[in-house]
């Protein structure tokens, strides 16, 4: 495996009088990839049926000569105001029923048949000149599905479409009815025709039904990329990839990565933690310029699973962002940090978005690894430096499989954003805890899809939250040796979105039930005894399985039969440490508690440390600079 660095590349945005002079740059940097096209549907079908790719052959021509390899993008994420002429109805509609507008982006409906066929069409026309073009080496379809809130649209053709979508699934109105709970509120249907989507409804909707759209539509974002790697397949043989976007879970990735090579995702850690990350006000002030110290780390792990081990990082934050509450510049060094913690988690690209800051339209604010007037920005030379790096370490085996996994599931997003029952109870959130939570104990993870069958590779398996056990993640469960933290909230849903009977979590020869759940308001906590506490949800559990932890009223926190272990409420950080502390020790792992933003992650020759913060740190006899990495051979590796 090779790392490489990459750029993302607008030529359409500057004089082709300069493009020569920005690849030259650019090899000269050591970058070696250059991702172009993706927002430029207007230039190259500037009027219906009538194309221009001739400036695309030179752009394309151009970076190859400088030894440049392409990742095209398909333009389908912007369509061309001609295109709402011909489809005046291809605008997404919001659950308050109004149709999006045009005039930035996404502004398209996932489940439109005829923007698909207009999709078709183009990618069509971009695979038929550019599929055997030595220098398009890669794919990207479309451009972050979901951005802009856009997986969900009460439109007529996503209500066409769910009708369809359960008329397949049901095949009858009364097992639809028997499956959503009909009776309750006489909500029976008579017929999928009457049916409708769950917006606009006096109180909450049906959450069964809620449940099937977020699954229609994960499945119509899905389809719709479908419609352009089918394609792209019949012309080419280079890699298909999409760019996910951190934070995203409003479609299943797996089941998008399902049809591509390569997953990759758009890391813009300063962003994210001012927009994004739910935490304290003295973290995100700690960690403002340098981001947050386990958020990419998490992104790296879960796209190296979505893309089944092959992984991107296609678009890299290189200086401010123009699009979170703040936009601070970051640390000297962060630059060059980001992009090795993504090559310790197995990266095989990271590519900086963007190559030239834009004077012009919605992203002038946005730093590129060059100023508007061709001078470089800070990161230019921290890309070069790690171009240097890469090439002084050599080739890269990948990184080290992890010695503990927490599986993730996107529908568990969907079940407890449908049902929360406590404000604050966030999927995300909570898997992220127990993320945070492995990685401050030095552990290597790795992410694994819900429907996980085989565990043996791992010590320890986390499964928080999640609504719903898949059939061969259960039996995976069954006869797994390790130890398997379960909860809290596991299992308990069916997969028509009811209370199962027996109550959950029902775990293979584990007898623990789940009697009663309570959510909690803000600062309120279960303490328990021994330190730490569970905050916004706590579960009272009854059985004869042994009680490994207790609240310091006396209730059972953890539970374990054998392998299993159920964890009765969302630890805090004080108990989440102890009570994987103790659930690695029990699997034999030996946990290492790191200092406050030194992380690390192995790879199969290396033991790669990050320090997110501005300090130098000093663990274990080594120093770390602030924003520093530290590459140490693996004793014992080969
Ligand atoms: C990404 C997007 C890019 C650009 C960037 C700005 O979400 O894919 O096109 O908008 O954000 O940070």
């Amino acid at each position: 495996m090779k790392r490489e660095l990459g750029v993302c590349y607008y030529p359409e945005h500057w004089p082709e009088e300069i493009w020569a002079e920005d690849a030259a740059r650019m090899a000269e940097t050591g970058i070696a990839w250059v991702r172009i096209g993706e927002f430029a549907w207007s230039r190259m079908e500037p009027e219906p049926g009538a194309y221009d790719f001739d400036w695309l052959d030179r752009v394309i021509d151009t970076l190859g000569a400088a030894g440049l390899k392409v990742v095209l993008g398909t333009p389908t994420a912007t369509p061309p105001r001609w295109m709402l002429t011909r489809h005046p109805d291809m605008l997404a509609v919001d659950a308050q029923g109004r149709a999006r507008g045009f005039g930035s982006r996404r502004h398209y409906d996932f489940s439109h048949k005829g923007y698909r066929e207009d999709c078709a069409r183009i990618v069509t026309k971009l695979a038929e000149r550019y599929g055997k073009t030595p220098h398009v080496a890669a794919w990207q379809t479309d451009n972050e599905y979901a951005c802009h809130d856009t997986t969900l649209s009460y439109s007529p053709a996503a209500l066409a479409g769910f009708r369809e979508w359960l008329a397949q699934k049901y095949q009858s109105p009364q097992a639809l009815n028997r499956a959503w709970g009909n009776v309750f509120w006489s909500m029976d249907y008579a017929s999928f025709d009457e049916v409708g989507l769950p917006n606009l409804t006096v109180t909450e909707p049906n959450p069964a039904q809620v449940m099937d759209f977020r699954r229609f539509a994960s499945d119509e974002v899905a389809a719709f990329n479908r419609v352009q790697t089918d394609i792209l397949r019949r012309y080419t043989q280079a890699p298909l990839i999409h760019n996910y976007m951190g934070f995203e879970t409003s479609f299943d990735h797996f089941a998008v990565g399902a049809d591509l090579d390569v997953a990759s995702w758009d890391s813009y850690p300063l962003g994210f933690l001012s927009a994004r990350l739910v935490a304290d006000e003295a973290h995100k002030g700690h960690f403002m310029r340098q981001g947050d110290p386990d958020l990419q780390a998490f992104h790296h792990d879960l796209y190296r699973a979505v893309g089944r081990g092959r992984w991107w990082v296609m678009e890299q934050q290189p200086g401010p962002v123009n699009w979170a509450p703040w936009n601070p510049a970051p640390l000297p060094g962060m630059a060059r940090l980001w992009a090795w913690e993504a090559f310790a988690h197995g990266a095989e690209v990271v590519s900086y978005f963007r190559w030239r800051q834009a004077p012009f339209a919605q992203e002038q604010m946005h730093a590129g690894l060059l100023r508007p007037d061709s001078a470089p920005a800070p990161a230019l030379a921290e890309a070069a430096q790690v171009a240097r790096e890469i090439a002084e370490l050599g080739e890269a085996a990948g990184c080290a499989p992890g010695d503990a996994a927490i599986v993730y599931d996107y529908e568990s997003a969907w079940a407890w954003e449908t049902q929360p029952q406590g404000r604050d109870f966030e999927y995300f959130r909570l898997v992220f805890a127990f993320y945070r939570g492995l990685r401050q104990l030095g552990f290597n993870i790795d992410i694994l899809p819900p429907d996980a069958a085989d565990l043996s590779a791992y010590k320890l398996v986390l499964v928080p939250g999640l609504a719903t056990l898949s059939a061969p993640l259960e039996s995976a469960l069954a006869s797994f040796k390790g130890v398997a933290l379960i909860g809290p909230r596991s299992n308990a849903k069916t997969a028509d979105f009811t209370i199962p009977v027996p109550l959950p979590p029902n775990l293979p020869g584990l007898d623990c039930t789940v009697a009663r759940v309570e959510s909690l308001p803000p600062k309120a906590g279960v303490p328990l005894a021994g330190g730490g506490s569970f905050l916004h949800w706590f579960e009272e559990l009854e059985g004869s399985a042994e009680v490994l932890v207790r609240t310091d009223a006396g209730h059972p926190a953890v539970m374990a039969a054998g392998a299993l272990r159920y964890l009765a409420g969302w630890p805090d950080a004080a108990a989440m440490l102890r009570l994987l502390s103790d659930a690695a020790d029990a699997a034999g792992l030996a946990p290492e508690p790191l200092p406050e933003g030194l992380r690390r992650r192995d790879t199969t020759g290396h033991r790669v440390w990050v320090n997110y913060n501005l300090k130098p740190v000093r663990h274990d006899g080594r120093e770390v600079a602030g924003c520093g990495v530290l590459i140490e051979p693996r004793a014992g590796a080969k």
